[in-house]
Protein backbone atom coordinates (compact mmCIF):
# COMPACT_ATOMS: atom_id res chain seq x y z
CA UNK A 1 0.00 0.00 0.00
CA UNK A 2 1.86 3.36 -0.90
CA UNK A 3 1.36 6.12 1.65
CA UNK A 4 -1.18 8.01 -1.06
CA UNK A 5 -3.70 4.72 -0.63
CA UNK A 6 -3.18 4.67 2.95
CA UNK A 7 -4.00 8.59 3.37
CA UNK A 8 -7.55 7.38 1.09
CA UNK A 9 -8.12 4.59 3.46
CA UNK A 10 -7.45 6.74 6.89
CA UNK A 11 -9.63 9.41 5.17
CA UNK A 12 -12.46 7.13 4.61
CA UNK A 13 -12.34 5.47 7.83
CA UNK A 14 -12.48 9.25 9.58
CA UNK A 15 -14.97 9.93 7.38
CA UNK A 16 -17.35 7.35 8.33
CA UNK A 17 -16.45 7.62 12.01
CA UNK A 18 -14.35 5.12 12.26
CA UNK A 19 -11.52 6.47 13.35
CA UNK A 20 -11.06 10.17 14.68
CA UNK A 21 -8.67 12.88 14.29
CA UNK A 22 -6.85 14.10 17.77
CA UNK A 23 -7.95 17.10 19.23
CA UNK A 24 -11.42 17.06 16.31
CA UNK A 25 -14.42 17.61 17.67
CA UNK A 26 -15.85 14.20 17.14
CA UNK A 27 -12.09 12.92 19.41
CA UNK A 28 -13.78 15.01 22.37
CA UNK A 29 -16.94 13.66 22.01
CA UNK A 30 -15.63 10.17 22.37
CA UNK A 31 -13.04 11.35 25.29
CA UNK A 32 -16.22 12.48 27.13
CA UNK A 33 -18.24 9.22 26.06
CA UNK A 34 -15.48 6.89 27.76
CA UNK A 35 -15.04 9.57 30.46
CA UNK A 36 -19.39 10.05 31.35
CA UNK A 37 -20.81 6.59 29.98
CA UNK A 38 -20.90 3.54 32.28
CA UNK A 39 -23.70 1.51 30.87
CA UNK A 40 -21.98 0.31 27.94
CA UNK A 41 -22.37 0.59 23.86
CA UNK A 42 -25.98 -1.69 23.34
CA UNK A 43 -27.47 1.06 26.01
CA UNK A 44 -25.61 4.19 24.31
CA UNK A 45 -26.61 2.45 21.23
CA UNK A 46 -30.43 3.26 22.77
CA UNK A 47 -29.89 6.38 24.04
CA UNK A 48 -28.09 8.35 21.82
CA UNK A 49 -29.59 6.87 18.79
CA UNK A 50 -33.24 8.71 19.31
CA UNK A 51 -31.61 11.70 20.01
CA UNK A 52 -33.09 14.43 18.08
CA UNK A 53 -35.22 12.11 15.85
CA UNK A 54 -37.19 12.91 12.57
CA UNK A 55 -40.80 12.45 14.11
CA UNK A 56 -44.03 11.95 12.18
CA UNK A 57 -46.63 14.86 11.75
CA UNK A 58 -49.90 13.19 13.24
CA UNK A 59 -51.32 13.27 9.32
CA UNK A 60 -48.33 11.65 8.61
CA UNK A 61 -48.38 8.81 11.29
CA UNK A 62 -52.13 8.16 10.63
CA UNK A 63 -51.86 8.04 6.67
CA UNK A 64 -48.90 5.56 7.34
CA UNK A 65 -51.09 3.10 10.50
CA UNK A 66 -54.39 3.21 7.70
CA UNK A 67 -52.10 1.79 4.73
CA UNK A 68 -50.84 -0.55 7.32
CA UNK A 69 -54.23 -1.90 8.01
CA UNK A 70 -54.05 -3.06 4.35
CA UNK A 71 -51.65 -5.87 4.98
CA UNK A 72 -51.42 -6.03 8.50
CA UNK A 73 -54.42 -6.99 10.87
CA UNK A 74 -54.31 -4.65 14.03
CA UNK A 75 -53.15 -6.62 17.23
CA UNK A 76 -55.92 -6.07 19.39
CA UNK A 77 -55.06 -3.47 22.27
CA UNK A 78 -56.11 -5.21 25.76
CA UNK A 79 -56.82 -9.50 26.81
CA UNK A 80 -59.66 -10.55 28.23
CA UNK A 81 -60.26 -13.70 30.33
CA UNK A 82 -62.12 -15.85 28.06
CA UNK A 83 -60.18 -18.10 27.52
CA UNK A 84 -59.57 -19.34 31.32
CA UNK A 85 -61.94 -21.50 32.99
CA UNK A 86 -62.76 -19.90 36.15
CA UNK A 87 -62.96 -15.68 36.04
CA UNK A 88 -63.48 -13.70 39.22
CA UNK A 89 -65.44 -10.37 38.73
CA UNK A 90 -64.14 -7.97 41.01
CA UNK A 91 -65.68 -4.38 42.16
CA UNK A 92 -65.28 -1.49 40.17
CA UNK A 93 -65.30 1.22 42.73
CA UNK A 94 -65.07 4.38 40.12
CA UNK A 95 -67.94 5.71 41.34
CA UNK A 96 -67.05 5.45 45.69
CA UNK A 97 -63.31 6.45 45.17
CA UNK A 98 -61.87 10.24 45.25
CA UNK A 99 -58.66 8.69 44.10
CA UNK A 100 -59.71 6.57 41.27
CA UNK A 101 -61.82 9.80 40.31
CA UNK A 102 -58.95 11.67 39.76
CA UNK A 103 -56.83 9.49 38.28
CA UNK A 104 -60.31 8.69 35.91
CA UNK A 105 -60.38 12.50 35.02
CA UNK A 106 -57.00 12.54 34.05
CA UNK A 107 -56.95 13.19 30.07
CA UNK A 108 -54.20 14.95 27.35
CA UNK A 109 -56.00 17.46 26.09
CA UNK A 110 -54.18 19.38 23.20
CA UNK A 111 -56.97 22.36 22.95
CA UNK A 112 -56.16 24.76 25.61
CA UNK A 113 -57.69 27.97 25.92
CA UNK A 114 -55.17 31.35 26.07
CA UNK A 115 -56.14 31.86 29.98
CA UNK A 116 -52.64 31.73 31.98
CA UNK A 117 -52.58 28.91 34.59
CA UNK A 118 -51.25 30.26 38.49
CA UNK A 119 -47.93 29.78 39.65
CA UNK A 120 -49.04 27.82 42.76
CA UNK A 121 -50.85 24.92 40.76
CA UNK A 122 -47.66 24.54 38.39
CA UNK A 123 -45.71 24.28 42.04
CA UNK A 124 -48.03 21.50 43.07
CA UNK A 125 -47.36 19.89 39.91
CA UNK A 126 -43.42 20.04 40.44
CA UNK A 127 -43.83 19.19 44.20
CA UNK A 128 -45.91 16.14 43.45
CA UNK A 129 -43.70 15.04 40.71
CA UNK A 130 -40.32 15.84 42.39
CA UNK A 131 -40.02 17.55 45.94
CA UNK A 132 -38.07 16.43 48.22
CA UNK A 133 -40.30 15.58 51.36
CA UNK A 134 -37.69 13.56 53.72
CA UNK A 135 -34.61 11.51 53.57
CA UNK A 136 -33.15 8.23 53.77
CA UNK A 137 -29.78 6.58 54.54
CA UNK A 138 -27.04 4.27 53.13
CA UNK A 139 -23.72 2.97 53.56
CA UNK A 140 -23.04 6.66 51.52
CA UNK A 141 -25.10 8.90 53.67
CA UNK A 142 -28.02 10.92 53.30
CA UNK A 143 -30.56 10.19 50.12
CA UNK A 144 -33.66 12.11 49.13
CA UNK A 145 -36.47 11.18 49.14
CA UNK A 146 -39.77 11.88 47.22
CA UNK A 147 -43.64 11.35 46.37
CA UNK A 148 -41.89 8.87 43.43
CA UNK A 149 -40.11 5.62 44.30
CA UNK A 150 -36.73 6.08 42.62
CA UNK A 151 -34.21 3.08 41.93
CA UNK A 152 -31.53 3.12 44.82
CA UNK A 153 -32.95 6.55 45.90
CA UNK A 154 -30.57 8.00 43.73
CA UNK A 155 -32.78 10.82 42.60
CA UNK A 156 -31.90 10.46 38.93
CA UNK A 157 -34.46 13.88 37.74
CA UNK A 158 -34.18 17.42 37.24
CA UNK A 159 -37.38 19.29 36.07
CA UNK A 160 -36.80 22.60 33.82
CA UNK A 161 -40.29 24.43 32.84
CA UNK A 162 -40.76 26.41 29.59
CA UNK A 163 -43.19 28.97 30.76
CA UNK A 164 -45.31 31.04 28.56
CA UNK A 165 -48.57 32.03 30.77
CA UNK A 166 -47.80 31.40 33.73
CA UNK A 167 -49.52 33.68 36.92
CA UNK A 168 -47.01 35.09 39.38
CA UNK A 169 -43.96 33.90 36.62
CA UNK A 170 -42.03 36.14 33.81
CA UNK A 171 -42.33 33.97 30.76
CA UNK A 172 -38.87 32.28 30.15
CA UNK A 173 -36.46 29.15 31.09
CA UNK A 174 -36.80 28.19 34.83
CA UNK A 175 -34.82 25.28 36.71
CA UNK A 176 -37.09 24.01 39.93
CA UNK A 177 -34.93 22.77 42.61
CA UNK A 178 -36.48 20.04 44.20
CA UNK A 179 -34.63 20.40 47.31
CA UNK A 180 -35.78 24.14 48.15
CA UNK A 181 -38.74 24.16 45.92
CA UNK A 182 -38.21 26.94 44.20
CA UNK A 183 -37.73 28.16 40.36
CA UNK A 184 -34.57 29.76 39.51
CA UNK A 185 -34.37 31.61 36.08
CA UNK A 186 -32.42 29.98 33.31
CA UNK A 187 -33.53 32.55 30.50
CA UNK A 188 -35.80 35.11 29.51
CA UNK A 189 -38.48 34.45 26.94
CA UNK A 190 -37.01 36.64 24.74
CA UNK A 191 -35.49 33.76 21.84
CA UNK A 192 -36.87 31.10 23.21
CA UNK A 193 -38.16 28.85 19.99
CA UNK A 194 -41.94 28.22 20.28
CA UNK A 195 -42.34 25.34 22.55
CA UNK A 196 -43.42 22.86 20.12
CA UNK A 197 -39.88 22.80 18.25
CA UNK A 198 -38.63 21.48 21.09
CA UNK A 199 -40.98 18.62 20.81
CA UNK A 200 -41.05 17.56 17.37
CA UNK A 201 -42.74 20.38 15.84
CA UNK A 202 -45.94 19.45 17.52
CA UNK A 203 -47.70 22.56 17.17
CA UNK A 204 -50.31 22.02 19.94
CA UNK A 205 -47.40 22.31 22.47
CA UNK A 206 -47.37 26.40 21.65
CA UNK A 207 -50.67 26.72 23.05
CA UNK A 208 -49.67 25.11 26.60
CA UNK A 209 -49.35 27.81 29.61
CA UNK A 210 -45.99 26.48 30.19
CA UNK A 211 -43.89 22.96 29.23
CA UNK A 212 -42.14 20.70 32.46
CA UNK A 213 -39.47 18.97 30.83
CA UNK A 214 -37.92 15.79 32.74
CA UNK A 215 -33.92 15.69 32.67
CA UNK A 216 -32.16 12.53 33.32
CA UNK A 217 -29.07 13.53 35.43
CA UNK A 218 -27.59 9.79 34.29
CA UNK A 219 -24.28 10.36 36.87
CA UNK A 220 -26.33 10.05 39.64
CA UNK A 221 -27.70 6.32 38.74
CA UNK A 222 -24.30 5.47 37.10
CA UNK A 223 -22.21 6.33 39.99
CA UNK A 224 -24.19 3.08 42.04
CA UNK A 225 -24.78 1.29 38.86
CA UNK A 226 -22.42 0.19 36.47
CA UNK A 227 -24.89 -2.07 34.61
CA UNK A 228 -27.13 -1.41 31.94
CA UNK A 229 -30.34 -1.92 33.62
CA UNK A 230 -29.97 1.03 35.32
CA UNK A 231 -31.02 2.75 32.18
CA UNK A 232 -34.71 0.93 32.40
CA UNK A 233 -35.00 2.03 36.06
CA UNK A 234 -33.83 5.72 35.00
CA UNK A 235 -36.76 5.95 32.47
CA UNK A 236 -39.31 3.87 33.96
CA UNK A 237 -38.66 6.77 37.04
CA UNK A 238 -39.70 9.64 34.43
CA UNK A 239 -43.14 7.76 34.21
CA UNK A 240 -44.07 8.05 37.89
CA UNK A 241 -42.81 11.10 38.23
CA UNK A 242 -44.95 12.32 34.92
CA UNK A 243 -47.83 10.67 36.55
CA UNK A 244 -47.97 12.47 39.83
CA UNK A 245 -47.55 15.64 38.10
CA UNK A 246 -50.56 14.91 35.28
CA UNK A 247 -52.29 14.08 38.59
CA UNK A 248 -51.63 17.18 39.98
CA UNK A 249 -52.61 19.27 37.40
CA UNK A 250 -55.94 17.04 36.71
CA UNK A 251 -56.86 18.54 40.36
CA UNK A 252 -56.46 22.23 39.82
CA UNK A 253 -58.65 21.10 36.38
CA UNK A 254 -55.43 21.59 34.40
CA UNK A 255 -54.61 19.24 31.56
CA UNK A 256 -50.63 18.04 31.59
CA UNK A 257 -50.29 16.35 27.95
CA UNK A 258 -46.64 14.09 27.73
CA UNK A 259 -44.58 13.95 24.68
CA UNK A 260 -41.65 11.69 24.52
CA UNK A 261 -40.57 12.81 21.19
CA UNK A 262 -38.03 15.29 22.47
CA UNK A 263 -36.05 17.58 20.03
CA UNK A 264 -33.03 17.12 22.68
CA UNK A 265 -30.34 19.35 21.12
CA UNK A 266 -32.85 22.50 21.46
CA UNK A 267 -34.04 21.30 24.80
CA UNK A 268 -30.21 21.54 26.11
CA UNK A 269 -30.04 24.94 24.39
CA UNK A 270 -33.18 26.26 25.55
CA UNK A 271 -32.28 25.54 29.53
CA UNK A 272 -28.58 25.69 28.99
CA UNK A 273 -28.26 21.75 30.17
CA UNK A 274 -24.49 20.58 29.06
CA UNK A 275 -22.76 16.77 28.98
CA UNK A 276 -23.88 14.01 27.53
CA UNK A 277 -25.08 11.96 30.94
CA UNK A 278 -27.83 14.89 30.96
CA UNK A 279 -30.69 13.53 29.40
CA UNK A 280 -33.82 15.00 28.39
CA UNK A 281 -36.07 12.19 28.63
CA UNK A 282 -40.03 13.43 28.65
CA UNK A 283 -42.08 16.90 28.08
CA UNK A 284 -45.35 17.82 29.83
CA UNK A 285 -47.36 20.84 28.56
CA UNK A 286 -49.70 22.37 31.06
CA UNK A 287 -52.84 24.02 30.21
CA UNK A 288 -56.42 25.13 30.70
CA UNK A 289 -58.12 22.44 28.40
CA UNK A 290 -61.13 24.68 25.81
CA UNK A 291 -62.44 21.38 26.29
CA UNK A 292 -63.68 18.45 28.59
C1 LIG B 1 -44.45 8.23 26.76
C2 LIG B 1 -45.57 8.97 26.05
C3 LIG B 1 -45.26 9.80 25.00
C4 LIG B 1 -46.26 10.52 24.35
N1 LIG B 1 -45.91 11.36 23.36
C5 LIG B 1 -46.87 12.08 22.71
C6 LIG B 1 -46.52 12.99 21.70
O1 LIG B 1 -45.37 13.19 21.36
N2 LIG B 1 -47.53 13.67 21.09
C7 LIG B 1 -48.84 13.53 21.45
O2 LIG B 1 -49.68 14.18 20.86
N3 LIG B 1 -49.18 12.68 22.45
C8 LIG B 1 -48.24 11.95 23.08
N4 LIG B 1 -48.59 11.11 24.12
C9 LIG B 1 -49.98 11.11 24.59
C10 LIG B 1 -50.80 9.91 24.12
O3 LIG B 1 -51.13 10.06 22.76
C11 LIG B 1 -52.05 9.78 24.99
O4 LIG B 1 -51.63 9.50 26.29
C12 LIG B 1 -52.98 8.69 24.50
O5 LIG B 1 -53.58 9.08 23.28
C13 LIG B 1 -54.05 8.33 25.50
O6 LIG B 1 -54.81 9.46 25.90
P1 LIG B 1 -54.92 9.91 27.42
O7 LIG B 1 -53.57 10.43 27.84
O8 LIG B 1 -55.98 10.96 27.43
O9 LIG B 1 -55.27 8.70 28.23
C14 LIG B 1 -47.61 10.38 24.76
C15 LIG B 1 -47.91 9.53 25.84
C16 LIG B 1 -46.91 8.84 26.47
C17 LIG B 1 -47.26 7.95 27.63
Amino acid sequence: MTAETLDESLNELVEVGALTTRGSNQALREEEFDDAWAWGIPAAMLHFGVQNNNYLSLEEAEEKQVAKLDTSRAPDLYTDNSGYEDVVPLVNNLGNSAMLSLMAKRRTIREVSSQPVQVNDIADCLFAGLGIIGTTANCTGELPLSMTPSGGARNPFEAYVYVNRVDGLASGAYHYSAIDHSLGSVRPHNGLLPAGDLVGNQDWMNEMACVIFLVGQLERSMWKYDDANAYRVVLIEAGHIAQNIMLAATEHNLTACPSAALAHEKVNDCFRLKGIATAPIYALGIGVPSRH
